[in-house]
Parts: C-alpha cells; structure tokens; sequence
C-alpha cells in the first residue's frame, strides 16, 4: 500500500506556482489577484478561507478577504458579487459556502462572472467542462485528477466508483473521471439510494469517496488492489485535540488500507490539494489562460 501525500505534492505544486509568479512580476506583469467573501462564523468556513489567503501569500498572489454577518441580505450580498467582477485588479474570486439560509446560494453563484469564477461553480463553467472545453473546474474534482496523475495511477479503461452526487465533487468528478481527455474511465455514481452499493464498490478499480458519513467506507466494500480517494472532511468531537474535534474522513482507513494500492489519508490527501488547484485556477485566471 502506497499513501497519496496530498500535503506534499501541494506543497510542491504551490512551489511551481511561486516560481512562475515571480517570472511573471519580474517581467512586468500583473501579480495574481484573489478575492474571498466569507459571509458569518462557520467553523470550517474559517478555516478554509484562512488556509486559501495563507495559500495566495505562499504562491505570491494578492488576496483580499471580504467578510460580512450572517444579517447581510441576499440583495447586499449580490452587490458586494458585482462590486467584485467590475474590479479590474480582482482576477478571480470565491463565495465561501455554505450561505445563511435566507440566501440563494444558486443566486449568488449565477451571479458570479463566469469568467472570474476560479471555484468553476457557475453554470457555464459546469457545462463548458461537462462538454470538455476550456473552463475553470471545480478545485476538488481537479485536485484529484492531478493526485492520480501524479502518482502515475492507471485510470483509463478502469472501472471508477464515485460515492456521492454533490454538485461541488460527486457530479464534477463522474464527468472527469468519464471524459477521455481526463479519466477515461467506465464511471459508476452512486448514492443513498443506489441498491447494492456494497457490490458496486467492490467492483471499484478506483473507488471515490465523497459522502460525509464518517468510515462509511468499510474493507467489504473494497477490491484487492483497488485505490481509495476520500474526500471526506467531517468534524467529529475529539476530546484528545486541542480544537476539541478532529477531521473524519468517509473510509475507515485503518482497515481498508491494507488492502489497497494507493490510498488518500485524511487530513493530509485530498484537502491540500483542494485549495493548492484554487491557486492554480486562480494563476489561470491572472494569466487570462481560459477566457481573455
Ligand atoms: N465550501 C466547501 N468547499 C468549498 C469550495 O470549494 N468553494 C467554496 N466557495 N465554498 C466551499
């Protein structure tokens, strides 16, 4: 069993991308530039938006934090979105989710620039990719494409098991996993309410996690061999850590690992790698590689 080190290769991943920033400014052009608007105190909103800014000064980009309480109205909010794609020096910028509930986070993100949308949630970016053109993909899905690539993990022609259909991971990464540019894989998507599921997963060459259930993922659910990318991030109390909680994955990894070829830990796999392809789309974004 191999261990896909998510904290690595971003690590390594952010290195690139200082490296090409610091060519770019010394040529004369244009630093980087993303915009995050945190709306109310999540917990893991939090920290997410932190680790993003955190990774924009690693990578040499601008970044500028929006925050605002959960008592701003949708119509405020949508304001702030379109301050935000008239800004000429904003290249790319995110809505951190979840929204308070009194806001249409559909809205919001219908709203967004397409052109300006490094999270690749706007529907012209979820179709462009659906269809296999040039587009901003959404951070996660592009994350674990570039884990397998990296760690030279055979996928095309493989059976792929993706759990989950969220729009953010389980739908985007079914169509990537499919597409022949990408996966080119035999993709199955599978929910809570798939009959057989266990089977389904057992068939799995590459078996995709993205549920939230904590240890969902159980050794009978998985092939000899098989790879294992867990995307879960669940907070479970921990009266051991310091925080008082501790992130969960979707896969009980102590007993499924054994059993696989390459498997992603949890933190440290796939959650890196999340907000290392932010700033890369975020890069894409600065150098007007997709859209000019
Ligand atoms: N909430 C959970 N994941 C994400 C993400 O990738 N982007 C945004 N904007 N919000 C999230």
């Amino acid at each position: 069993m191999e261990l896909i080190d998510g904290k690595a290769t971003a690590a390594q991943i952010k290195a690139e991308i200082a490296e090409e920033v610091q060519q770019i400014v010394a040529g004369g052009g244009k630093r980087p530039h993303l915009a995050a608007i945190l709306v109310g105190h999540d917990g893991g909103s939090e920290t997410y938006v932190k680790n993003k800014v955190l990774a924009c000064e690693a990578c040499g980009f601008k970044s500028t934090l929006l925050r605002f309480e959960d008592s701003i109205t949708e119509e405020e909010l949508l304001a702030e979105v379109d301050k935000l794609n008239r800004d000429a020096d904003v290249d790319g910028f995110i809505v951190q989710l979840p929204l308070p509930k009194h806001i249409s986070e559909q809205k919001v993100i219908e709203a967004i620039d397409y052109r300006k949308d490094v999270d690749g949630f706007h529907p012209i970016n979820v179709g462009r990719m659906a269809i296999g053109l040039p587009c901003y993909i959404s951070a996660t899905p592009k994350g674990i494409l570039e884990l397998l690539k990296r760690y030279k993990i055979e996928t095309s022609g493989k059976k792929c098991v993706v759990l989950g259909r969220s729009n953010i991971v389980g739908k985007p990464m079914a169509q990537l996993m499919m597409q022949k540019q990408y996966g080119d894989a035999t993709v199955t998507v599978c929910h809570s309410h798939s009959r057989d599921l266990k089977k389904e997963c057992r068939e799995a060459d590459i078996l995709i996690a993205a549920i939230g259930q904590p240890d969902f993922v159980t050794a009978d659910m998985v092939k000899d061999g098989a790879t294992v990318i867990d995307v879960g991030t669940t907070r479970v109390p921990d009266a051991t850590r310091k925080t008082g909680f501790r992130l969960n994955g979707d896969v009980k990894f102590d007993e499924v690992a054994p059993k696989c070829a390459y498997i992603t830990p949890v933190p440290g796999g796939v959650g890196p790698m999340t907000i290392c392809m932010l700033m890369k789309n975020t890069l894409a974004a600065g150098k007007k590689e997709i859209y000019s």
